[in-house]
This record gives structure tokens, sequence and C-alpha cells, in this order.
């Protein structure tokens, strides 16, 4: 069977590499809407009309599940996603609730890193109003470290330095737990973990995610252990080169080299 992952570009990848380690007995096809990365910057009329044509594309390919790897992607388009296919499909949202019950005990404050786009939908906000009943969840946009990550652009001293720029404003002993509220962000987690003060958590939502795909795939009784952990990637613009960047970028997070 194939599993669909879908993101604006390599971000996806991030949680691609969770469900292979997790789900490694299914094929996997990975699509990058490269002709229109990154989405965090654009308006949610525009970016809605590339996932659905993006979506389309993929399901010409025969899924059997689909991943929405994309926090903005699925703040946009989910819920039109499945009303249009009848296949299970997984969405992904910034871990705001288990962030702010795993502060509760210490009074820290949390601080959610995600697009511009998806912290300005409403789908945030009431996501925040929903859990966050003690006021305790700030949250930051990082629309540089997309372009970085696109560009594979992991140099240390640079991915630092912008860090600790952004960060600057922040009084850190503040805070508890950082959310990597976008899948292009984890590609960073060592070198933030090298800047944040040590007792600060990173955590995202890609294994809650994969969790949530394994149970849906057993409900749906959809068969597993037939693949062999092998990729197709696909991309909007066709570019060969991207493809290979791809498989440089899932080389670098499954060998551990970040
Ligand atoms: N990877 C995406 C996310 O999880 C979006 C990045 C972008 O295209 O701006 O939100």
């Amino acid at each position: 069977m194939t599993i669909g992952f879908f993101d604006s570009g390599i971000g996806g990848l991030t949680v691609l590499e969770e469900s292979l380690r997790r789900l490694p007995a299914q094929d996997y096809l990975y699509m990058a809407d490269t002709l229109h990365v990154p989405y965090g910057t654009k308006s949610q009329d525009e970016v809605r009309s590339y996932i659905l044509d993006a979506v389309e594309t993929m399901m010409a390919e025969g899924l059997e599940a689909l991943v929405v790897a994309c926090n903005t992607a699925t703040s946009i388009a989910v819920n039109e996603l499945r009303e249009r296919y009848s296949l299970p499909i997984v969405g992904m949202e910034p871990a705001v609730k288990p962030a702010v019950e795993m502060n509760r005990a210490t009074g820290k404050r949390v601080l959610v890193f995600a697009t511009q786009l998806t912290l300005q939908l409403p789908k945030y906000y009431a996501l925040v109003s929903r859990v966050d009943d003690g006021g305790i969840v700030d949250s930051l946009p990082l629309p540089e470290l997309v372009r970085y990550c696109e560009a594979l652009q992991f140099d240390r001293r640079i991915i630092g330095d912008y860090f600790r720029e952004k960060l600057a404003a922040y009084n850190l002993d503040d805070y508890g737990i950082v959310v990597l509220g976008c899948t292009h962000y984890p590609f960073y987690t060592n070198i933030l973990q090298e800047i944040l003060p040590p007792h600060i958590q990173i955590v995202n939502g890609n294994a809650g995610t994969i969790r949530r795909l394994a149970a849906l795939l057993s409900r749906y009784g959809v068969a597993s252990g037939r693949g062999s952990g092998q990729v197709k990637f696909m991309c909007t613009g066709g570019e060969q080169a991207y493809i290979d960047k791809m498989h440089t970028a899932l080389n670098l997070l499954r060998e551990n080299k970040l």
C-alpha cells in the first residue's frame, strides 16, 4: 500500500522520517509543492487552491492514506480534503495542548514557533483559546527558517545567530517548552537545543501524527506489512534537482546528521 505525504517543500520529510521508523513495511509517496513553497507567507485563499491541486495530482497515483505533513496546509484545507476524498487523512496542528499540560506543574510559559499563516488563522486562535486557560502561550513566526531549510542551510553559526536574534527579546528563564509548529523546524532541533537554556524542552507533533496514522490504518482495516519502506518523490514543478534535494534531506534526518 502507498501512504501519501504532502508538504509545501521538504518540511514534511521530518514527519515521513518518523513514519519510516514506525511503519517501515509501508510504501510512501512524498509530494512537495515546489511551484509555491513557502506557504506561510502567502494568503489563505492562494494556498488553499495550491493544496487542492497538488493533492489531486497525488490521488491519481492511487493512495490508501494521506498525511498532510504541514501545519499550515492542515489548518487551511484538511476539512475540505476529508469531504472530497474517502481515504484516511491525518493532519497536523501545533502541539500546544500537550505543551500546556506538560507545563502546568512548572508554572513556566510555552513558546510556539509556526508560520505566519498558521498563527493568524482562526484554527490556531481557537486551539489556544481552548487549551491555554492560564494565558501562558506566546507565538513566534520564523519565516526565514523555512527559507534556510529549503536551501539546505544547516550551518550551526548562521542558524544559531538567527535563533539568537529572534529570541533576544524573550526572557528564556520564563519558558519551559518550545513547540515546533511547522514541519520544517525539526530540522533545526539540535541547533536550537544548543541555543536554549537546558531546562527548555523542544516538542513537535510528528510522533503523535504517526501514532494517529497507525491507529487510523488499523481502524480502516488498511492492510499493513506489504510494503518495504520505499519512497517515491514528486514535486509540482517536476524538478529533478529538487527530488535529489529531498533524498539528501531525508538521508540527513535518517542518519541523524543535523
Ligand atoms: N512545513 C509547513 C508547515 O508545517 C509550511 C512551511 C511553509 O511553506 O511556509 O507549516
